[in-house]
């Protein structure tokens, strides 16, 4: 019975979704709010993202990759990999071997990006297509001697509207045709950071103006007849929580500035001792009860974050709300970079699009998922990767999926349908019988023998 239910579907799922035109290559537009923490969606209003998601896909929450920091997670999106897999641990590194430092003011050197290939490095290597990107962490360095054909070098200061003008113009009229392109925006990160996520007034401001963007970017896609056939996946790197002056670990109580080098600071600090790496974590060990201290050998499997050279020998990670200082008062209200198993430093997830299902919600994808998931619409082959396909499948219509609660309602659909053709059987049985004796009647009449007993 349960093959007969999986022919019936697929075969629904075949004549139903086999429309789209193969004809035509897919084309997906991959957007990031920097900073977009997963329940702004329920705690605040949202009127033209809300009709996006009407008209496609919302992924309530995704969980990220650890450090929750904005250069780890845009790279883990486009590759699909964890950070110590693909190598851009932090957003300020060192490297020992090379003495080479990385930070968001000084990232583009292609050395630090190599580890991996970003999805728009892929695509561009597929015959007749081309990617572009308006910010995107990483898209303007030359990975493995690759730019986007059409870029911008990292400015703050280029308008959402003039990022917005040019990524559309290049996905109009370019040949080969752009495929795959990125738009990237700092907010609502940088007031999450400035505010604090609970100052409610300030946040309610920022996130109608992002709410605002993200209607001109549905209308500037309609008016130039891009968003029937364009996908649009609107995402974020992570979450954001609030910080307090109450809430400061000062290491400068603990341990002498000159014993070690301090590579990245808060929410997770990464401490390269001087000399003895032993005494440095014993004397952080005992600090404050409002931080783990890790040394690189023990640090938890769940954070994947430990094979890689440019993760330090001693990690530092604050509770939620706590921030590492030397010696200085709160430098900020909000923060992200904390245990990627707090739903405050997950984003949110929507999509809309041919590849797409119209008004499905889903609970919980990984971050990494993403990017098998886009190669599948863009009929790339993905690179090793730490996603999982199936964990999207229900996302998109030329896709089997089924969880339990249809599971459950495929089942009982069944049995119903079942027991009224068994019915029906029955009936029709009872109502071919009927006749024979009636006939043998009307022979009988014929023989001009009436209906006497
Ligand atoms: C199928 O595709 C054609 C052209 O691509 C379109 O005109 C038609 O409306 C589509 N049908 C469905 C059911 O989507
Ligand atoms: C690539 O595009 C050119 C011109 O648009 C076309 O002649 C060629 O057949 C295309 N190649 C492939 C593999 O689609
Ligand atoms: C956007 O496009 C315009 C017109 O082609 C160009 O002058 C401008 O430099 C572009 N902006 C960026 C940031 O690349
Ligand atoms: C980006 O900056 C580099 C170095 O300043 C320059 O050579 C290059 O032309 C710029 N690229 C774009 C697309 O603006
Ligand atoms: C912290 O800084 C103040 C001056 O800003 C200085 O007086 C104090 O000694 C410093 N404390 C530590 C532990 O370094
Ligand atoms: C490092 O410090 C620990 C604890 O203070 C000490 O036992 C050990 O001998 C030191 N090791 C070296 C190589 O100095
Ligand atoms: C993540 O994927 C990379 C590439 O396939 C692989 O080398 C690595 O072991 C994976 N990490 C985990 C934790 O599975
Ligand atoms: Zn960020």
């Amino acid at each position: 019975m349960k093959l007969l239910v999986i022919l019936l579907f697929s075969g629904l799922i075949t004549c139903c979704g086999g429309n789209s035109s193969h004809s035509l290559p897919s084309k997906l537009l991959l957007v990031s709010f920097d900073g977009f923490r997963a329940d702004y969606l329920q705690n605040y209003e949202f009127p033209h993202l809300q009709n996006f998601i009407k008209e496609g896909v919302l992924v309530e929450h995704v969980k990220n990759v650890f450090i929750t920091k904005t250069f780890p997670n845009h790279y883990s999106i486009v590759t699909g990999l964890y950070e110590e897999s693909h190598g851009i641990v932090a957003n300020s590194m060192y490297d020992v071997i090379t003495k080479k430092h990385f930070s968001d003011f000084d990232d583009k050197d292609p050395f630090w990006w190599n580890e991996a290939v970003p999805i728009w490095v892929t695509n561009q290597l597929q015959e007749n297509r081309s990617s572009a990107a308006a910010m995107w962490p990483g898209t303007d360095v030359p990975i493995h001697n690759t730019t986007p054909s059409y870029f911008m070098n990292y400015s703050s200061s280029v308008s959402f509207e003039e990022r917005l003008n040019n990524i559309t113009m290049w996905l109009m009229n370019s040949n080969p045709p752009v495929t795959f392109a990125t738009l990237y925006w700092e907010e609502p990160d940088a007031s999450g950071h400035k505010y604090g996520p609970e100052d409610k007034e300030n946040m309610y401001r920022v996130l109608k103006e992002v709410d605002d963007l993200i209607g001109e970017l549905v209308h500037r896609l309609k008016v130039l007849g891009l968003w029937e056939n364009l996908n649009v996946i609107i995402t974020s790197d992570h979450g954001m929580t609030q910080c307090s002056k109450d809430k400061l670990i000062n290491l400068d109580l603990c341990i002498d500035r000159s014993s070690y080098t301090l590579v990245d600071l808060t929410p997770v600090a990464a401490v390269l001792p001087k000399i003895n790496t032993t005494e440095v974590y014993n004397k952080l060990k005992v600090c404050n009860p409002h931080m783990n201290v890790y040394l690189k050998e023990d640090i938890p499997a769940r954070f994947h974050y430990q094979h890689n050279d440019r993760i330090q020998p001693i990690i530092l990670v604050a509770d939620e709300g706590w921030t590492i200082v030397l010696n200085k008062s709160l430098p900020k209200l909000g923060d992200h970079g904390y245990d990627n198993s707090l739903s405050s430093m997950h984003p949110f997830l929507a999509a809309h699009g041919p590849a797409f299902h119209k008004g499905y919600k889903h609970s919980t994808i990984n971050s990494v998922d993403i990017y098998p998931m886009m190669c599948h619409i863009l009929g790339l082959k993905p690179h090793p990767n730490n996603g999982t396909f199936g964990h999207t499948k229900c996302l998109l219509v030329d896709q089997w999926c089924i969880n339990l609660p249809e599971a459950i309602g495929i089942v009982i659909g069944a049995l119903l349908v079942l027991t009224t053709l068994t019915c029906l059987i029955i009936i029709m049985q009872n109502r071919l019988s009927v006749p024979r004796p009636f006939s043998r009647l009307q022979l009988q009449e014929d023989d001009d023998d009436p209906l006497i007993e």
